[in-house]
């Protein structure tokens, strides 16, 4: 049976795909055979110009610039839940590139019914922090659905390297409950820059994101 984590947050704009992108090449760069899912619907982002859409999900569009190393598709259906572990019984992990839990919520849901861990990608900024709260929400009544509940945890994202910012969302994070991945990731045009592009984790944050988050998982398992 694959290790499936889901990328997930309330809101467009948070980091989402660039997560789930370069987690997917942290795992296959530490020998893991991973299948990316790109479960956000084509085109979302265009609906103000729909003539230049080219129907394709971020992830989907990013892999056909720079083809990953490994298999991804694009599957942006409300049955992940069903259709995943079968699709994927030949993985080690899947990683679900989610779109808005607000936008898709029945795509999110599905998601969060399969996956073994959520990953939250949250900016240290007063809004994105606000925005936990629905999050939880919607994981609690997802947990209702489930075996076992579902184990989150918050990869603080788009930090600006020195500011107090960064450790105090640690710190209000952490007292609300919140499991705060030690790795932080910094605000970079290397990442900014990296959709369609090709990416090599190995020496950035989400390698060490990725070295945490399997520790968090075979924890989980023992
Ligand atoms: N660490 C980072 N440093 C700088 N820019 C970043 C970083 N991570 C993401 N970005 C930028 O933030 C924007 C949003 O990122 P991304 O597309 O990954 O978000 P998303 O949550 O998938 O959005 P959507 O819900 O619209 O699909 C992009 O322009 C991306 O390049
Ligand atoms: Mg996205």
């Amino acid at each position: 049976m694959p290790t499936i984590w889901t990328v997930t947050n309330l809101k467009p704009g948070t980091a989402k795909t660039t997560s789930a992108v370069w987690i997917a090449h942290g795992l296959h760069e530490a020998g893991h055979k991973v299948l990316l899912i790109g479960a956000d619907p084509g085109g979302a982002k265009l609906k103000l110009a729909p003539e230049l859409s080219d129907g394709m999900g971020s992830t989907e569009r990013w892999n056909a610039r720079a083809r990953m190393p490994f298999e991804v598709i694009s599957l942006a259906t409300r049955d992940l839940h069903r259709t995943v572990p079968r699709l994927a019984a030949d993985h080690d992990y899947v990683v679900i590139d989610s779109p808005p839990i607000e936008d898709h919520q029945g795509i999110a849901v599905s998601a969060l019914r399969v996956a073994d861990l959520a990953v939250i990608p949250v900016a240290p900024t007063t809004a994105e922090i606000d925005r936990m709260a629905p999050v939880l929400a919607v994981v609690e009544e997802v947990d209702a659905l489930r075996a076992e509940p579902l184990p989150t945890c918050v990869l603080l994202n788009r930090c600006v390297t020195n500011a107090a910012s960064t450790g105090e969302a640690d710190r209000v994070l952490t007292a609300q409950g919140h499991r705060v991945l030690a790795a932080r990731i910094p605000r970079l045009e290397l990442f900014a820059q990296s959709h369609g592009a090709p990416v090599l984790a190995a020496g950035t944050a989400y390698e060490a994101a990725t070295a945490e988050l399997l520790a968090l998982q075979a924890q989980g398992r023992a």
